[in-house]
């Protein structure tokens, strides 16, 4: 295995706007360093940030979610039961739903009613050359056989909340309005409302989150940042909310397009704010995607493949960076957070478990990672974002999940979602990482990534830590500090493996899982070995 040199020192930290803590090391044997800051205070984490997305694409919902009720595959209702089994263990709070791309060509009305009699429709996905080689008729042609109660019936199985992407692109106001009557109406008030409970659910589903469209500047119209902003206007205007108070999510930026995007934020809100500064009170979140892309193959990469693409991933804080302090420019209280709903990595095509799962990939460790240090950005800057949505939930680009028929496996990402669900309703508290740095290319001296990186939060006299270590020959041994509290005790959960390309499979579907340990604390000191490529969650209790 080759190994990079190690260069300086690199300190981290949680508040990059905030004064770096000056870091010393106390200990001669330990070569890093965490500090935690328990009474500097970020924000509350909110478990939304630990969201999900499921579209009408490939194999998410036809072969994913959705196996139908009189399927061999064991489920609720038609929902497949390991999946649901699964989240339930993430306590998720939040799913996003049907697109994508997908939304800005769905007519909520064909998902609703008899399954037998919905119309079938081509699916906004079916020109793509992937899906024309495999044999994968309900991924071309939309049966529609899971709709609004079907997704519901899904969230309210694993305890969800539901995020409905309206179609802008070519559906009016007047449907958008009558898809949020249909589904908060109170029962029996609306002739809508009666038609939900001829399709089976007499109360209403009270539907808070609401995205207007998707992608706007591109599957979701093509519209310029000015006229999607008189879109919105339009779409949001007078909807009517049925007691219900609306989340509404403009349609915001592609992260991946370099300058292009902040336009989109800066001319967005101009508009916006030209209209009438009010709106702003209007708009819960802001739209933002980034797919971080790929290096190398899904599985089979390099070690500067590894790198490559960790720090690509590691743009997402300077993303939410840049757009946040656009958006202060005309909103200088910052009323308006990030809804980051679709993220993650996107590897070309040759990993998926079956040729009808367009654009499905196995994640390995190295997607794990990519996992572990975004969710290590949303903590870090939970006075910023709201929501997030990692894409997508199963059978497609950085799933927590793969199934193919009575198959079904959980990923790398699915073990770091669920050591990372401790942050949930923490206070996120500043950090100060001191590693030292990797030097990610032996030809390039100036392409170098930190050392370690990570979050904390505090929940009552519990610290949770999450840290990621990049090297993929390095262990770090770390001095941690807990500045304002003693640690008592404390257990880590671990997922490390020695090849970075390992990944579970349906042959090997536990291949990649964490490991427990005891931490031992002397005297209110803690030094830990952080291992090579991985991602560690640390419980601490304080005094
Ligand atoms: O997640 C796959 C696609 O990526 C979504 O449909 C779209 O919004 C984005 O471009």
């Amino acid at each position: 295995m080759k190994t990079f040199g190690r260069r300086g020192l690199l300190k981290r930290t949680a508040a990059p706007t905030a004064p770096l803590l000056l870091a010393r090391r106390s200990q001669a044997d330990t070569e890093a360093k965490i500090e935690v800051l328990v009474d500097e205070g970020i924000g509350t984490i909110s478990p939304d940030i630990y969201g999900h997305f499921t579209e009408h694409i490939g194999g998410v919902v036809y072969d994913g979610v959705w196996v139908g009720e009189d399927s061999a595959v064991p489920n609720y209702g038609g929902i497949r039961k390991e999946l649901v089994d699964h989240m339930k263990r993430l306590k998720p709070s939040v799913v996003r739903w049907p697109g994508g791309c997908f939304a800005d060509s769905y007519n909520w009305r064909d998902g609703i009613g008899p399954r037998g009699k919905r119309p079938k429709r081509a699916n906004f996905w079916m020109y793509s050359d992937f899906l024309r080689t495999a044999d994968a008729e309900k991924q071309l042609y939309e049966p529609n056989h899971f709709g609004t109660h079907e997704f519901i019936h899904f969230c309210r199985l694993i305890g969800a909340e539901p995020y409905l992407a309206a179609n802008v692109r070519s559906q009016s106001p007047q449907d958008f309005n009558e898809w949020v009557d249909y589904c908060n109406a109170p029962a029996g008030k609306t002739s809508l409302a009666e038609t939900r409970e001829a399709n089976g659910s007499r109360d209403p589903f009270n539907v808070r989150f609401w995205g207007v469209g998707n992608e706007s500047w591109g599957c979701g119209g093509g519209f310029s940042p000015r006229e999607y902003a008189a879109e919105f206007i339009r779409f949001i205007s007078w909807v009517p909310s049925f007691g219900e108070r609306l989340s509404l999510i403009p349609a915001g930026p592609n992260g991946g397009i370099p300058g292009g995007s902040l336009d989109w934020t800066r001319e967005f809100f101009e508009r916006l704010v030209e209209r009438d500064p009010g709106m702003l009170n209007r708009v819960y979140g802001w739209a933002l995607h980034y797919y971080c892309g790929t290096a190398g193959e899904a599985i089979d990469f390099s070690e500067s493949d590894w790198y490559t693409l960790l720090t690509q991933a590691d743009g997402m804080e300077d993303l939410l960076l840049n757009h946040w302090a656009i958006m202060g420019e005309y909103d200088k209280h910052h009323r308006v957070k990030f809804v980051v709903d679709e993220w993650g990595a996107w590897h070309r095509p040759g990993s998926e478990v079956d040729p009808t799962h367009l654009f499905g990939q196995t994640s390995t460790m190295r997607d794990g990672l990519i996992a572990g240090l975004t969710l290590d950005i949303f903590n870090r800057h939970a006075d910023k974002v709201a929501m997030a949505n990692v894409a997508q939930l199963i059978n497609n680009l950085h799933s927590l999940f793969l199934a193919h028929e009575d198959q079904f496996i959980a990923t790398p990402n699915f073990h770091v979602f669920e050591m990372y669900s401790a942050h949930y309703n923490g206070e996120s508290v500043r950090t100060v990482f001191d590693a030292p740095e990797i030097q990610t290319d032996p030809d390039d001296k100036q392409r170098k990534l930190w050392g370690l990186a990570g979050s904390a939060s505090v929940h009552g006299k519990e610290l949770v830590l999450t840290v990621v270590n990049p090297s993929v020959d390095e262990a770090r041994e770390t001095e941690i500090v807990v500045h304002g509290a003693t640690i008592l005790s404390g257990s880590a959960r671990t997922l490390a493996e020695d090849d970075i390309h390992a990944h579970n499979s349906f042959e090997e579907p536990e291949a990649v899982t964490p490991t427990d340990s005891l931490l031992e604390v002397r005297k209110g000191k803690l030094a830990h070995v952080f291992p090579p490529a991985s991602v560690a969650r640390l419980r601490l209790d304080l005094a």
